[in-house]
Formats: structure tokens, sequence, C-alpha cells
């Protein structure tokens, strides 16, 4: 994946060049549409209506938000290895979900891709037209005229009133191929992030769609104040550290919420009752490591003595957010679950 990105930040910096403008104001502008991203108005979303707007988020947002989206497909890999799929990207800004399709080497028949703003789409074009000429020679941006395959909704949901999103949603569903189709939606991760996709699962979850994600509920059992969310390590450019430096913003470790939909399609994984989904990274603490777990049992702390590891459980220590791992033989506690010298640990999907 470093590889990857670094491709990209080469190819950023290309545009960049061209356009004559400063790191400095580059980061002003990157700070300015952070501040907006965080207290965000939905009615007043005109944001990449200015170049500046648009260039910084090309040199910030969009690379982070592509390392996101190269982990999740490679994570459900098998639900983007079809060349036939017809592809709409709504609010699709540089065309960041195609950038990390075309770079992780995956096709499709026709992508589609609409958003307010055409500037920023011609932009992301352009990037893919340097990556991979037949790839984009794909892409068109203008809204699906055939039944959608893959839809997409990447950090758009906010930027949608309230008022809007019910018909919205419904629309997109009408443009799928309910045969065979699959939605894909990300968002920060933060609370409010976490909520709009809890919101949108279930809402589809009424239109006999049914939740592919690697999570053992279909119906998340968060409630309140709880969120769930993924956290990956990203290795940053020389102008991304130059720009956090500026700003003070901070993506070393990036966090994200998403789900996978689909009506025709069946979950790949199966959670069995001694399957989990790791929630949390590892605490380690002076004499016990500590992590959550979400599983049949709901999420619920499991901890292990140091003096317990061995050959058999030794790889709680590389466990991270997102991973899917199977745990036998632990006991109920006070506080959660405990691991000992018979645990035995087996990890059967890593996230990152
Ligand atoms: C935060 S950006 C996300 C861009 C890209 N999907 C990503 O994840 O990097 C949100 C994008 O949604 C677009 N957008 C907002 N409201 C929209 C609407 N009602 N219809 C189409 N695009 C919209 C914005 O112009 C912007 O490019």
């Amino acid at each position: 994946m470093k590889e990857k990105i670094s491709i990209l930040y080469t190819l950023i910096e290309k545009i960049i060049e061209k356009e004559n403008i400063s790191k400095q104001k580059i980061a002003q502008h990157v700070k300015l549409l952070s501040d907006k991203f965080n207290n965000f108005n939905a009615s007043k979303n005109t944001y990449m209506e200015n170049q500046l707007s648009r260039i910084a988020y090309l040199a910030y947002f969009y690379p982070i938000n592509v390392y996101k989206f190269l982990h999740i497909i490679s994570f459900y890999e098998n639900y983007f290895s079809g060349n036939n799929n017809y592809y709409f990207d709504f609010g699709a800004g540089p065309l960041t979900f195609y950038t990390a399709l075309c770079l992780l080497k995956k096709d499709g028949k026709v992508f589609y891709t609409f958003d307010t703003n055409y500037e920023i789409m011609e932009l992301g074009k352009k990037i893919i037209t340097m990556l991979n000429k037949t790839f984009s020679d794909k892409i068109i941006l203008k809204e699906p005229q055939k039944p959608i395959n893959v839809l997409i909704l990447s950090n758009v949901i906010t930027e949608i009133t309230q008022n809007e999103r019910v018909e919205l949603i419904k629309n997109l569903i009408n443009r799928l191929d309910k045969k065979n189709c699959i939605i894909v939606v990300l968002e920060p991760g933060t609370k409010k992030g976490f909520e709009n996709i809890k919101l949108l699962k279930e809402f589809l979850l009424n239109f006999n769609f049914s939740d592919l994600t690697f999570c053992p509920y279909s119906k998340c059992p968060l409630i309140n104040n709880e969120w769930c969310h993924e956290n990956l390590y990203f290795p940053r450019s020389t102008l991304i550290q130059y720009i956090e430096d500026k700003t003070g913003l901070n993506n070393r470790f990036i966090n994200f919420t998403y789900a996978i939909l689909s009506i025709d399609k069946k979950p790949l994984l199966v959670f069995q009752d001694n399957t989990f989904r790791v929630v949390s990274n590892l605490l380690e603490r002076k004499g016990d490591y500590a992590l959550y777990l979400c599983g049949k049992n709901g999420i619920n702390q499991y901890t292990i003595l140091k003096r317990h590891i061995n050959e058999k459980n030794s790889i709680i220590k590389s466990l991270r957010r997102g991973d899917i791992i199977e745990v036998s033989n632990y006991t109920k506690i006070s506080t959660g679950y405990r691991l000992d010298i018979n645990s035995t640990i087996r990890i059967l999907k890593k996230f990152s």
C-alpha cells in the first residue's frame, strides 16, 4: 500500500506544480477545508467551487481517502474483481474510489461519476489518465445510463441535508441492478460518521439489503455515544508533513468507518461463536495486554497476562482494528474475558 500511495503522491505533485500555488497557500486552504468539514453546514456546501480549495483537497484529503479505499477494496477483493461491473460514484470529488481501484489494477465496464462540482472530477480524471489511460477512458463524468452494479458513497452523506437524504438514497437504489449490486459507504471515523452509516444501514435493511461488512451483527449493538472505526498508520508525503506542521492537523493515523451492503450477495464470512472482529488497538499495560473484540456475545474486553503469552496466542501483539480472528479457550471474568496459556488466537483475515 505504501508503494501505491507514493505513486499517487508523485502524480499529485505534477498537477500541483502546473498550478503554481505555494505550499503555504495550500496549507492555509487545507486548514479552511478541515474547519469546514468539522462544522459542516449541508445547506452552504460550495467549497469545491474554488480552485484553491480543490487543490487543497487534492493535496491532503484525497490521498488519505484513497489510502482507506486501498485497504477496503483489498479486504473485500472478491466484490471488485469482475471486469463487467458498472460503477457509479456519487459525490466523487477527485474520483477517490476509482483512483484506489486503478492503483490496485482492478477493472470494470464503465465508471460513472457525479459531483455538484465538475472541475474536481476533471482533476481526478487527469491523475487516473496518468496512471492508466485504458482505465480512464472508461470513466464517464455523468450520471449512469445503465443499471449500476457498484454504488459508492464516500464522505458525502454529511453534505446532503437531512430532508434530501431519504429521497436521494431511494433514487440511487432505483438505479441499481438488483440482481448484482453492492453499495460501498465510507465516512470519517467519528461519532457522526458512524451514526450516518448506522442509520443508512438500518434504512437499507428495509429495502432487502443485507450487510456484507465483516461484522457479527447486521444491526450494530453499539448505542448512544459509542462508535466503531478503523485506524491505519498513514505514510505521509513531504507535502502532507509540511501541511500538518503548518496547520497542526495530524493524520499519522487515519480513522474511518465503512459498510458494504447488497441485495443479492451473501456475506463472504459467517461469524461463528468463536469468531471476532477486533474493535480496538492493543493496550499494553504493566502485567497484561487488553483489547476489545466484537463477537456473538457482544463487545467485550479480552485480557491476557504477559506471562501467559506463548506460541498459541502471541499473535495478539500484532492485532489491529478491523482484523478478523478466531479465539478458543477463554473464561468469563468481571471485566470481560480472560485468555491464558491454553488460549489460541488465529487470524482469519488481516485488515491492515
Ligand atoms: C468530502 S468530498 C468527498 C469526495 C470523495 N468522495 C472522497 O471521498 O474523497 C464530498 C463531495 O461531495 C460533493 N457533493 C456534495 N453534495 C453533493 C450532491 N448533492 N450531489 C453531488 N455531489 C455532492 C462535493 O462537491 C464534494 O466533492
